[in-house]
């Protein structure tokens, strides 16, 4: 089945979810742009009334091109009521590797503000253990670069800076950093693997998101299924 068709499937299904007054969490990549999409034609159509915290300067883009209102996360005390994000892989127990959009860290942050978190994915991102296909985005601040790279080493992983495409030398994030894409091939403990990265000085935030999402939404030629952590 064509990847994107599913891609949709998933972000429209997941737009249906969201009701007026809800404050919503909006993600980063393709799949969720079909969500952020399809929810700013229902506002547009059924006047939906929702507000949006975007997780990276191209989700604010998108989001404002769609009419959705946006909002600041610390003007909200009861926190978000979902948020709708992709991810690259996903494994039985819900735990993600995310940040092929370099948009990670924030990702993170609004997923954890959420009293759900709804990851939308095409069948390709299911994987019976993480990091067998993609790497770990670890996010950095550039002077510490090479110690990093050096600590992932020790932790058996293969690091390489990630490289702009269309721009000379590194990828920069929204906050002014750099990522390090680390390959493992395979992960047997993302908990453990979760917590040595974050100690490590230098790092902001990696792509490992550990027991945060409530709710996985698959597109297949089907419709979608629904898949919910218990
Ligand atoms: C961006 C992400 C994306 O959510 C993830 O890469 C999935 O993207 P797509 O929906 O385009 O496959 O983590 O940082």
């Amino acid at each position: 089945m064509d990847q994107t068709v599913a891609k949709r499937r998933a972000g429209e299904a997941a737009a249906r979810w969201v009701t007026s007054g809800m404050h919503i969490g909006l993600g980063t990549g393709s799949t969720t742009a079909f969500a952020i999409q399809a929810l700013g034609a229902r506002v547009r159509a059924e006047g939906l009334a929702i507000a949006g915290v975007p997780t990276s300067s191209a989700a604010a883009v998108l989001a404002r091109a769609e009419g959705i209102p946006l909002c600041d996360l610390n003007d909200l005390r009861g926190g978000l009521d979902l948020a709708l994000d992709g991810a690259d892989e996903v494994d039985p127990q819900f735990n993600l590797i995310k940040g092929r959009g370099a948009a990670h860290t924030r990702e993170k942050i609004v997923a954890q503000q959420a009293r759900r978190f709804v990851v939308l994915i095409d069948p390709t991102k299911q994987v019976d253990q993480l990091g067998t296909r993609m790497p770990v985005p670890v996010e950095v601040l550039p002077m510490a670069a090479a110690a990093v790279m050096r600590a992932i080493e020790q932790l058996g992983g293969r690091p390489a800076i990630r490289m702009g495409v269309r721009k000379d030398g590194p990828v920069v994030t929204d906050q002014g950093l750099w990522v390090i894409d680390a390959r493992f091939e395979g992960l047997h403990d993302p908990a453990s693997l979760n917590h040595e990265l974050l100690m490590l000085p230098g790092v902001l935030d990696h792509g490992l998101f550990i027991g945060m999402a409530t709710d996985v939404v698959v597109g297949g030629p089907e419709g979608v299924e629904v898949l919910q952590h218990r």
